[in-house]
């Protein structure tokens, strides 16, 4: 869960990486660094701590010159030291390489290297690169040649960028980590992701596992390790540098909030019609989902709690389903055979436990598909199909207007299976279809009538948030309870309604604000486990409609328009997202960045 960048080009290749390095630190920031090919050979500065601090130490390095790689680190293999940093070199620095994923087979090649004179610096799978490429120039291969070798030698998963002094060159290789290519005229780009270089072009290559590509002055050569050329087609990405910056919000996360207006609008463009009571979801013909008896989602986190959210729409719309932990899946997934859709929920598409879970399923029999926002991800490719929630760059490390993206997907998805499967269109998708059609606008209220910073103010000086909801309500209520200690490190749970009173009420105390949702599935239980908690003290928050009963009870209001049921729940989520964002801000939080997480996880 690294970030990678690399480039060849005309110009000075420090401010691209360093560009590049700022644009990927939502993949990890533990410590960066770069290296530059500066006339002379290869000079690297790598430090602990955030890219701004890298760009400090940097002012008085003579890091001139057009060829250089950098990388931003999420530790795996040692802790955050400037040492353990990349890039990684060998003892000469004539190799110096930046590597994603995880070497299995690092430390018997340590000890082969080490049988052979290579002396070690770092505590990283990574420092075998550099020293295996070192070791088969020194035994006379050419610098391709080489380069193949040592990755040929690579157990594990790996997305790995090099430079071998005095070429304008860099070798770059991919297996089961991200790793793309950008072009604009004579400038290339290698990175982990397309954000990273968005400033400079929006051509970019997906590169697929197995792939080797050259890239120098001259262009970019796609192989296969063994050296034969492969067909790699540019594609043009319509995220724009401005989308994928702050746009004049303090934080990416509340940029992100407000974006889903136009997020949502994204994601049902064109896949609902209204008027006739119809959705069209691309290649997914009618009857495509014809004999699917059974449907498991397999996600992490925010996209578990919008797995959930879609199993209890299916479950509701009459198809039998379940949303499972991807991490747990392995020890705990039910039968599958080829009657069963696995659906694995991931916005990166790179989360190393959804795609383990993915790939289970696919070995055992079951058809299938991946919702997710990266188009030519990991997940997208691998996933018999795969449905694109089209929300953009999510830059925050917290999840938000993916969320809320993810859930529309499956909810129209749950719709699509039903139809297919039941033979008739649920009843309710002439309710439904319209209020989708509103969402966008319906949120846009949510976030101009919010009083969420006013309620944030109010319970500030609180011991523990709990947040309660019933049926769609209980993913946003987990939801809700992670996007808060997330930012804010705070104390914060999620629960059934039903559950509080089988044991968690024993927490509550006037210092324990409970966030009760109702989304207008059997709110007056909600309401009443919401007074059970408020007569114990805890003051209560309640998301709901103006006019809602609750109302009269709550010691504080969240309010969100009436709508369909099968969506009230994301109303209230903005409202809790918005929520979480002020109470972090008040604490001072690095909201983008929460202490000890990454982005994009890849590794179980
Ligand atoms: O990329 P994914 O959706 O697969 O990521 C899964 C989780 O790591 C992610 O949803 C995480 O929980 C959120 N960033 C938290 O806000």
């Amino acid at each position: 869960m690294c970030g990678i960048i690399g480039h060849v080009g005309t110009g000075n290749a420090l401010e691209t990486l360093l560009t590049g390095l700022e644009n990927l630190e939502y993949r990890g920031y533990d410590s960066a660094g770069v290296a530059v090919q500066n006339g002379s050979g290869i000079a690297v500065q790598k430090r602990s701590g955030k890219v701004e601090e890298l760009k400090e130490s940097i002012r008085d390095a003579h890091l001139e010159g057009c060829v250089g790689i950098g990388h931003t680190r999420w530790s795996t293999h040692g802790p955050p030291t400037d040492t353990n940093a990349h890039p990684h070199t060998d003892e000469t620095t004539d190799v110096a390489v930046v590597h994603n994923g995880i070497i299995e087979n690092y430390a018997e090649l340590r000890e082969w290297l080490c049988t052979r004179g290579h002396e070690f610096t770092s505590d990283t799978d990574t420092e075998v690169i550099p020293h295996l490429i070192q070791y088969y120039l020194d035994e006379g291969s050419e610098s391709e040649a080489a380069f193949r070798r040592a990755i040929d030698e690579l157990e594990g998963s790996y997305a790995v960028t090099a430079m071998i002094s005095g070429e304008h060159v860099l070798y770059a290789a991919r297996k089961g980590s991200p790793l793309v290519v950008g072009v604009e005229d004579d400038e290339f780009f290698l990175a982990s992701d397309v954000p990273a270089f968005l400033e400079y072009t929006d051509s970019v290559v997906y590169l697929e596992d197995g792939d080797v590509v050259i890239v120098d002055d001259g262009g970019v050569e796609f192989t296969d390790l063994e050296g034969n050329p492969v067909t790699r087609d540019p594609e043009t990405v319509d995220w724009d540098p401005e989308q994928a910056g702050k746009g004049g919000y303090d934080h990416f996360m509340l940029k992100e909030i407000h974006e889903q207006p136009t997020s949502l609008a994204q994601a049902v463009e064109g896949r609902i019609d209204p008027e006739n009571g119809r959705i069209a979801l691309e290649n997914f013909e009618s009857g495509t989902f014809e004999g699917v008896e059974s449907v498991q989602l397999v996600a992490c986190g925010t996209s578990y709690h919008a797995a959930l959210y879609g199993s209890l729409a299916l479950n509701q719309a009459g198809i039998r389903s379940k949303a499972l932990l991807a991490n747990e899946y392995s020890v705990s997934a039910p039968p599958v055979d080829d009657d069963t859709l696995v659906v694995a929920v991931t916005q990166s598409g790179e989360t190393a436990d959804t795609l383990n879970a993915l790939r289970r399923a696919a070995r055992a029999g079951a058809r299938t598909l991946t919702v997710t926002n990266v188009v030519g991800s990991t997940a997208a490719r691998e996933a018999d199909d795969a449905l694109f929630i089209r929300a953009g760059p999510e830059i925050g490390v917290a999840a938000t207007k993916t969320f809320s993206s993810q859930v529309v997907m499956l909810t129209l998805l749950a719709q699509r299976i039903a139809d297919d499967c039941l033979g008739a269109p649920p009843a309710d998708l002439e309710m439904l279809l319209p209020e989708l059609a509103r969402l966008p606008g319906t949120i846009e209220t949510v976030l101009e009538q919010s009083d969420a910073a006013a309620v944030a103010s109010r319970f500030q000086e609180c011991q523990s948030y709990f947040f309660i909801g019933r049926g769609l309500g209980y993913p946003v209520a987990l939801e809700g309870a992670l996007k808060f200690k997330e930012i804010t490190y705070e104390h914060a749970e999620g629960f059934a309604s039903g559950e509080l009173k089988h044991g968690p009420l024993a927490l509550v105390t006037p210092e324990t604000p409970v966030f009760a949702i109702f989304t207008g599935q059997e709110d007056e239980k909600t309401l009443k486990n919401a007074e059970e908690a408020q007569t114990r003290g805890a003051p209560v928050v309640a998301v709901c409609p103006d006019d809602h009963r609750a109302v009269d009870i709550a010691d504080a209001h969240l309010k969100i328009p009436e709508t369909d049921a099968d969506i009230s729940g994301l109303l209230a989520n903005v409202q809790l997202q918005l929520v979480s964002y002020h109470a972090a801000d008040l604490l001072d939080r690095p909201i983008d960045k929460p202490r000890n997480l990454a982005k994009s996880v890849t590794v179980e």
